[in-house]
């Protein structure tokens, strides 16, 4: 079955980057420019994904308002002839798929996000991709995994090796052999381990590929790390009555998720930005020479 059907999950409430996500989404800090979910939005439909349910919650309304069309903005781009501004503009409601909206009424965690989608996917196998986590590669992550589907008609949940100082902070793999290059059988998804205990340190990043008997399985999932319904523990035990892959993602992966990450991934973006990247480009060699003055003293 062609893998049609996308979910973003963007319920949770960003803790992280409080007070700015007091009342605003924290999917739609802007990238430069660009909000991260509309990244998210376009690597779906690069991969070829047809409809997307986006879960939200309290204080998430920007997403909803942000790809819709605001006729007045347009139309005051329109007569100045800002056509440049009025692409981009539009270029956010003419974006080549469907999306949708659900309400998460609680943030009970990941796992509890993806069951409020039970009813849109139905019977089909489909994608959850984090609104935090931006990737970058020659073909997408997404279409990755759905490349790897058509050929083993499993699910399978993309992995990055990380430093060991991060495992805890990540759902882990206990690989077996590769099946191909890049593709692992797995003995276990473990969620959150301590560093000693971790079975590698292989971790598991935005994207999965699933099929639709997870569904049951996220009904009766018990909370885990942190009281939450864990997606990562849910896959688990489906990983015990069916194959579930891990594919290793040997591109770039930018997490937004954490102030550290989301500056990073700023002054990387801002790098190849055309509007920024000479500025910023030398702001930067400026900064370093300072710094590294000042660290001389
Ligand atoms: P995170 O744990 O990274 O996001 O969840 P968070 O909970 O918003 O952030 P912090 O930890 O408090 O700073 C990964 C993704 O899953 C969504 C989040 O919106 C995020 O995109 N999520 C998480 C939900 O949709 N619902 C939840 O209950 C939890």
């Amino acid at each position: 079955m062609k893998v049609r059907k996308a979910i973003i999950p963007a319920a949770g409430l960003g803790t992280r980057f409080l007070p700015a996500t007091k009342a605003l989404a924290k999917e739609m800090l802007p990238i430069v420019d660009k909000p991260t979910i509309q990244f998210i939005v376009e690597e779906a439909k690069a991969s070829g994904i047809e409809d997307i349910l986006i879960i939200t919650g309290k204080n998430k309304r920007s997403i909803e308002d942000h790809f819709d069309s605001v006729p007045e903005l347009e139309q005051n781009l329109s007569e100045k002839h800002k056509t440049e501004l009025l692409k981009v503009v539009q270029s956010t409601t003419d974006l080549g798929v469907n999306l949708y909206y659900s309400r998460q009424a609680h943030p009970n965690g990941l796992g509890d996000a993806v069951l409020q989608a039970k009813s849109f996917i139905a019977d089909e196998p489909f994608i959850v991709m984090l609104g935090d986590d931006l990737m970058s590669d020659k073909v997408p992550l997404t279409k990755q995994l759905i490349d790897d589907y058509e050929k083993t008609h499993s699910s399978t949940i993309a992995v990055m090796r990380v430093p060991d100082k991060d495992v805890s902070k990540y759902g882990i793999i206990d690989p077996e052999q590769e099946q191909v290059p890049g593709l692992y059988n797995v003995k276990n998804f473990v969620e959150k381990p301590d560093v000693a205990d971790a079975p590698s340190n292989l971790a598991i990043i935005g994207r999965y590929l699933l099929t639709p008997e997870i569904f049951d399985l996220l009904e009766s999932q018990e909370p885990g790390a942190g009281n939450e319904i864990q997606l990562t523990d849910a896959i688990d035990r489906m990983n015990k009555t069916q194959r579930v892959f891990a594919h290793e993602f040997k591109g770039d992966r930018f997490d937004v998720g954490n102030k550290f990450g989301y500056v990073k991934t700023n002054i990387d973006y801002g790098l190849v930005h055309p509007e920024v990247k000479d500025e910023l480009e030398t702001y930067i060699l400026d900064l370093a020479e300072k710094i590294q003055k000042k660290n001389k003293k």
